[in-house]
């Protein structure tokens, strides 16, 4: 199609104000360090590659739309978080932000601990060899049959919801003749800067038990009180998504106080607090992601100053990053299927994905990057909405972005740090078939996820 085919922005001032367009980047071909991951570069063909395999050999032997990961990435964000945090401390990956049981292994190695929020996410865990010690068991309604699970294979600790859960999760202990180890999700009254669907401080929500009106400090009475329970701290994770270290220290201060008041009412020091999750990625090159060790220098000095003040032994801390560590090791490899410019708007770019692998981008309006990797291309900037198949027109993967307006059915395209919480939250839309995640690593491919079928499909419909 000729460059003259396609407008090369928004000429209407009000898309300007309606979009989250900003100006095109200087150079379309590069890739912004921030955004993908560690070994992804472009050859001097122009072709993109992970690992040292380019694009093109990826789609031709694994199909797509695909997620590739790069192991060697996925490795060191989780060894940096590990580091950063030291012996005194313990490093949960959240499962829910992506897990298989490649994953879990890399983990173990890695010498990380698991957070796992369902019976699915502890089987897998489990079946991939964790030790159960390693694993918390989190979950705002857990079933009878997942807290079995989880007390009878010996997880390291349950985190307790609700005043409910004290009591379902003391009595099953019991029966099973064990004590299990529990922490006290508590809700801190902190608003997170992130969008309100993963925002989990406030009040106002369905998470954790809340420190106002003394109800965690019940909670905490209740639960040294049974005798199926072994309470050894209080969890607190604020929200998903965030930048700004102001919530976690304001959660950390509220956490450190609540362990004084059970100090000063029952004389015990509970030995433990988790901060959770939460830290944000750069899905664009506007975004500024802390480093894990900031982080974890950060954390550390207001709880040991908060400790100080309150004549407290300082608690094993531990936090639980699923995003930070996974987000931006992978991406997503489309093919681009039709364009269609609309004159003085933008052009619509259809990929042979979509919502149904990554529902982010119409749930949260979450915003992503692109580029055309297949080759290199000096065409002028198009503003772009690349959209997937499905019937749905707000199918959209990546709101606003420019690619060259020499883009043409049959290129690849792909939209980097698409690690997390974009094959765990995939779904079978249209019957969609979830793709497969590829670990690339120094050379070599292999599926850890493989692409579903149609008789994957087939299987589940009875009759
Ligand atoms: N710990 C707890 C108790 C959590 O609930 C979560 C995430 C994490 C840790 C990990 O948070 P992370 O470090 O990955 O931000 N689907 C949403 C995110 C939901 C997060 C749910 N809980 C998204 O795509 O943005």
């Amino acid at each position: 199609m000729s460059r003259s085919a396609h407008p090369a922005g928004p000429r209407h001032a009000d898309v300007l104000t309606e979009g989250h367009y900003t100006a095109p980047p200087a150079d379309l071909n590069a890739l912004d360090p921030k955004v993908w991951a560690h070994t992804v570069s472009r050859n001097e063909d122009g072709v993109v590659s992970v690992g040292g395999i380019d694009v093109a050999t990826l789609a031709e032997e694994f199909g797509t739309p695909a997620y590739f990961m790069d192991e060697a990435d996925f490795r060191a964000r989780a060894r940096a978080w590990r580091t950063a945090f030291g012996h005194d401390a313990d490093v949960f990956y959240a499962g829910k932000a992506f897990l298989s049981r490649a994953i879990v292994r890399w983990l173990y190695e890695e010498g990380l601990n698991l957070d796992v929020c369902s019976g699915g996410e502890l089987t897998t865990a489990l079946s991939a060899g964790m030790p159960a010690d390693r694993i918390a068991f989190h979950g705002n309604n857990k079933s009878t049959e997942e807290i079995t699970k989880a007390v009878e294979s010996g997880v390291g600790r349950i985190v307790l919801d609700s005043f409910q859960e004290i009591v379902r999760v003391a009595h099953i202990a019991q029966s099973l003749g064990k004590r299990q180890r529990v922490q006290i999700r508590v809700t801190v009254g902190v608003e997170a800067h992130t969008h309100e669907f993963i925002a989990t401080a406030h009040e106002d929500q369905k998470f954790g038990i809340a420190l106002a009106d003394g109800q965690a400090a019940e909670a905490v009475r209740r639960a040294l009180a049974l005798d199926g329970l072994e309470v050894v701290g209080i969890h607190s994770h604020i929200g998903s998504q965030i930048f700004d270290m102001a919530g976690f220290e304001v959660a950390a201060r509220r956490v450190v106080a609540l362990l004084a008041a059970v100090r000063d009412e029952h004389g015990v020091e509970l030995p433990e607090i988790d901060l959770g999750g939460g830290l944000g990625i750069a899905y664009t090159s506007e975004d500024d992601p802390r480093d894990p060790h900031e982080i974890a220098k950060a954390l550390n000095e207001i709880v040991t100053r908060e400790c100080e003040a309150a004549k407290l032994r300082t608690p094993r801390i531990s936090v639980e990053p699923g995003r930070a560590i996974v987000g931006p090791t992978a991406f997503t490899l489309y093919e681009v299927g039709t364009i269609k410019p609309l004159d003085g708007l933008r052009t619509y770019v259809s990929v042979d994905g979509g919502m149904s692998d990554n529902i982010r981008t119409a749930l949260y309006d979450a915003e992503y990057s692109v580029a055309l990797v297949s080759r290199a291309s000096d065409a002028e900037p198009m503003l772009v909405r690349v959209v997937g198949k499905h019937c749905e027109s707000g199918d959209i993967v990546v709101r606003d972005a420019f690619l060259p307006a020499d883009l043409a059915p049959g290129d690849l395209i792909a939209v980097p740090a698409t690690g997390a919480y974009c094959r765990s939250m995939a779904s079978n839309y249209n019957h969609a078939l979830r793709p497969p995640v590829v670990a690339v690593n120094d050379g070599e491919a292999r599926v850890i996820v493989r692409r579903e079928t149609e008789e994957d499909l087939l299987r589940l419909d009875v009759g």
